[in-house]
């Protein structure tokens, strides 16, 4: 799928650099070429040597070696590569691009190239959330760099959560996605998948029964047809595609703001199952039973409908925004009333009602409706409803280029 395919990998100085040697393996397995760039810190963690017989090309490091400028030049590194990676990306070479650095030549080539580049950012959990990385992932985000990962889980340092790098299999499909000259390529789409849990207090929360099941599957597919993909996802079953940016949420709210984030679009789809309300007074401390019997009394308020809001936006709204609705009863004329309540262009209507096991499960059945009119499609994969849904889209996309 890579034949042809030329990959600078640019290898930071972190623990993860040993998964470059996988990574490299990995990609020739495939039929690209890599040229391998290790930093200086890089080359404490895993050698020149190792990563060049990998590759099967020499490993470039100093920017200042004469006889290597001569033959090749910094630049022309750069511009012959098809895609620039940078694995694992450390907070450190976050920074330098965010900030334009070019001190070294890994910094250099980042900041010489007209390529995509795609990060696989690794480092402990406390670098990763500091606001200055937080900070530098969002201008490189608006930037248009493309990420992979990071991960979520125990790190070399002891520690666990958000930092570890992706897996090499899971770098490759955000490799391939990148590379795939699909009828999405050059297009963003917008995905909200998942549940939102709505806190109670510290230690409870309302939620639903969706899994995250279509909504990843269709992040995937969008994906496949080369769109990139932000895709926002509250707290689901299923772990989100790889070669999608995931931003993690929560609540309705920060959905809603992650969404405003993410614009703009050429197309949204909306497959989250939104909260419709949250508890508005949500105990800051864990709620403790009072010794009466009753059960304390929860107030709920309105939680901001945020298919409605980006369908409604008056400047900057993507050019197809799609809705989910999920029915239990009477479900094509509750969804058409959907379509017009919120201002979506399609709606994508599902009985969600206990007897069709669809919420939760692997299949679906569903009906589209749009301005044309009802399309009603037999029940199949949740898969498969991704791959036409997607298609559809890239098909409408194409119409209104
Ligand atoms: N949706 C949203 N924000 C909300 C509620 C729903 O973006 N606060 C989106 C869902 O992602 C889905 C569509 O709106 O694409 C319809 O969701 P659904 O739960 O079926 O409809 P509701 O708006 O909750 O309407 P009702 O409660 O009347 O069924």
């Amino acid at each position: 799928m890579l034949a042809g395919k030329r990959i600078l990998l640019i290898i930071g100085g972190g623990i993860a650099a040993y998964k470059c040697c996988e990574l490299i393996r990995l990609l020739r397995g495939r039929g690209a070429a890599v040229t391998p760039v290790l930093t200086a810190a890089a080359a404490e963690f895993v050698t020149p040597l190792t990563v060049s017989s990998l590759a099967g090309e020499a490993a470039h490091g100093d920017l200042f070696d004469l006889t290597r400028e001569a033959e090749i030049g910094h630049i022309q590194l750069s511009r012959a590569a098809d895609l620039v990676v940078v694995a694992p990306a450390t907070a450190d070479l976050m920074a330098k691009m965010a900030g334009g650095l070019a001190n070294d030549l890994a910094s250099t080539l980042l900041l010489a190239t007209d390529k995509r580049v795609l990060l696989a950012p690794a480092m402990n959990v406390r670098m990763w959330e500091h606001p200055a990385t937080q900070r530098n992932l969002a201008r490189l985000r608006a930037d248009g760099i493309l990420f992979a990962g990071p991960n979520e889980g125990d790190m070399a340092c002891g520690e666990f959560g958000p930092g570890r790098m992706a897996e090499p299999a899971e770098i490759v499909a955000a490799i391939d996605a990148a590379l795939t000259d699909g009828p999405l390529k050059g297009r963003h789409i917008l995905v909200t998948s998942g549940p939102t849990h709505e806190p109670i207090d510290p230690v409870r929360y309302i939620a639903n029964r969706s899994s995250g099941a279509q909504g990843t599957a269709l992040a995937a597919a969008l994906r496949d047809l080369g769109a990139r993909v932000s895709f926002v996802t509250g707290p689901a079953d299923v772990a989100p595609p790889p070669g999608v940016t995931v931003i993690r949420v929560e609540t309705a709210r920060e959905m809603l703001s992650a969404v405003q984030a993410a614009l703009p679009a050429d197309a949204a789809v909306f497959a989250a199952a939104v909260a419709d309300w949250r508890v508005a007074n949500a105990a800051g401390q864990k709620m403790k039973k009072d010794g009466s019997g009753r059960m304390p009394v929860l107030d709920f308020a309105e939680n901001p409908d945020i298919l409605a809001t980006v369908s409604q936006m008056t400047q900057g709204r993507p050019r197809l925004v799609v809705g989910f609705a999920a029915e239990t009863h009477e479900v094509e004329r509750h969804a058409r009333d959907k379509r017009a309540r919120k201002g979506c262009d399609w709606i994508v209507a599902n009985d969600v009602s206990p007897a069709t096991g669809i919420m939760g499960g692997s299949e679906n059945a569903v009906t589209i409706i749009d301005a044309e009119g009802t399309e009603c499609w037999e029940r199949m994969s949740k898969s498969e409803v991704a791959r036409r849904l997607a298609a559809r889209i890239a098909s409408k996309l194409g119409e209104t280029a």
